[in-house]
């Protein structure tokens, strides 16, 4: 079975019309989107899904912004799925963040930064099953 990832499209992204704009990036890089839906995440989904970051200095900022407006959650599948998404976001802190990326090209700062993907592939099974069931991933 092909490798699959999560990816979060961020509540700023959105909220300016890149939603489109960033699920054509991905598949353009070869992988395909097998689930989809929006949301707008409660706190305690967010304390699932970031579970690793609670106590952090960034927590408290990070999560306001996550709740702040609805977002676009989607599985992408295809060979190396996980480090492929990764690669195409570009690193977290825009200004680090290599020409091309979705990060380089719509993200402002390390907050409002556009875009999630998971980091292993091990997270990407927990983070998928927090956002969708079996039933909602398609065998496409
Ligand atoms: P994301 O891929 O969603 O996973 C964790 C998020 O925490 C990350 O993207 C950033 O948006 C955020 N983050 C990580 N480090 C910092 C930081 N130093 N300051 C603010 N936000 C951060």
């Amino acid at each position: 079975m092909a490798e699959k990832t999560l990816i979060l499209i961020k509540p700023d992204a959105v909220k300016v019309g890149n939603t489109g704009k960033i699920l054509s990036i991905y598949e353009a890089s070869g992988l395909k989107i097998v689930a989809l839906r929006m949301l707008v995440m409660t706190r305690e989904l967010a304390a699932k899904h970031y579970e690793e970051h609670i106590g952090k200095t960034f927590y408290s900022r990070l999560v306001d912004f996550m709740t702040s407006g609805p977002l676009a959650a989607a599985v992408l599948e295809g060979e190396t799925a996980v480090a492929k998404a990764r690669a195409v976001n570009g690193a977290t802190d825009p200004l680090q963040a290599e020409a091309g990326t979705i990060r380089k090209l719509f993200a402002e700062d390390k907050t409002h930064n556009a875009v999630h993907a998971s980091d292993s592939v091990k997270n990407a099974e927990r983070e998928i099953s927090i956002f969708f069931s079996e039933a909602e991933i398609f065998d496409i």
